[in-house]
């Protein structure tokens, strides 16, 4: 199948990709190297799938409804990556995190609706519960967004719903925690840590450290989007990964595999962080079969190796 990944140059997107190649697909990404980070990094990920036949890059805006027009004809199925990912991101800039997440998943739907794609799976995120009343999350838990891009996940989750119950799309709605791996992005806890730990400097933490995610592996993460792709019905299912570990601790780990002698410094908490996450993936696992497979020490000395040669 020509399946469409948007954000396909990205993190998550980039791995998903090149799994989608190796698995025998076509893949068109849809990017537009957007400059929140490095876009090199960026041409950098999606090197490897450059190489393959089976493979288009369009560098493009999914706010132009014309482009992704353009970039949807064809495909059978679509992968919704392209977002202004981060909290904090959106807190400084609601404007720009609305009008990606927003009106760039619209563009996707109405497309998808013109081209008669059937098949639209959709990156939400941990985000859209916000304020926690219990854990582990089930996908019942209430959603009340504490940051602009849980907002915005949450509203891209109801349009997709709606679309969905208009148009007879499959749209189910990937709730991601805190993903991480090799091409992390820059902007993530994970990444800052490892760069200060490797040159043995201060580690600085939002807070007191004893914030808790939920830390996913992007293996896992990629594992959960291709079953939904098969298997997904509308609707969220929470891809988390079960690993939760407090901010202190995972310095205290990243210290450790490193053999850093840095120093972990606390420093102010910041708006829009939520206290902690953690995932309860049972609907994941009893609809699709999801199994997360990745701890989070092997994850982190993966991580190690990759960065270790990319100071
Ligand atoms: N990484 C995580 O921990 C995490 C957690 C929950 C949800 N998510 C969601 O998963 C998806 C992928 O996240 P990621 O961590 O790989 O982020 P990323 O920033 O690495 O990837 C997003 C990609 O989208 C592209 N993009 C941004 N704006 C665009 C636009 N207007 N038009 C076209 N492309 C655009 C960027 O250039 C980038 O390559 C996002 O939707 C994000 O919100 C990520």
């Amino acid at each position: 199948m020509k399946i469409l990944v948007t954000g396909g140059a990205g993190f998550i997107g980039s791995h998903l990709s090149e799994r989608l190649l190796q698995d025998g697909h076509s893949v068109k990404v849809l990017d537009n190297f957007d400059n929140y980070y490095s876009p090199e990094l960026k041409q950098e990920n999606i090197r490897k799938c450059l190489e393959n036949f089976n493979f288009e890059l369009i560098t493009g805006d999914v706010r132009n409804k014309e482009t992704v027009q353009n970039a949807i004809e064809g495909v059978g199925a679509v992968v919704h990556e392209a977002a202004q990912a981060g909290v904090r991101a959106s807190v400084e800039d609601p404007e720009k995190t609305v009008s990606v997440n927003i009106d760039g998943t619209l563009n996707v739907l109405v497309a998808a609706r013109e081209a008669r794609v059937k098949k639209i799976v959709f990156a939400s995120s941990s985000s859209v519960y916000g304020k926690t009343k219990y854990l582990p999350y089930d996908e019942k838990h209430p959603t009340e967004p504490i940051s602009p891009y849980g907002v915005t996940k949450l509203a891209g989750e109801h349009m997709c719903r709606v679309f969905s119950g208009l148009y007879g799309m499959e749209i189910p709605m990937l709730r991601y925690f805190t993903v991480y791996g090799p091409r992390v992005r820059p902007d993530l806890a994970i990444n800052k840590f490892f760069r200060r730990a490797m040159k043995n400097e201060k580690i600085e933490i939002y807070g007191d450290g004893s914030k808790t995610r939920d830390f996913t592996y992007v293996g896992d993460i990629v594992e959960g989007t291709l079953l939904a792709l098969e298997k997904g019905k509308t609707g969220p299912y929470n891809l988390g990964g079960g690993n939760r570990v407090s901010v202190k601790e995972l310095a205290e780990k990243i210290i450790q595999i490193t053999g850093s002698s840095s120093e972990v410094v606390y420093t102010e908490n910041q708006a829009g962080d939520v206290i902690d996450t953690l995932s309860n993936a049972s609907k994941a696992r009893e609809e699709l079969g999801w199994e997360p497979k990745m701890k989070i020490d092997e994850g982190l000395r993966n991580y190690y190796e990759w960065v270790k040669g990319r100071e």
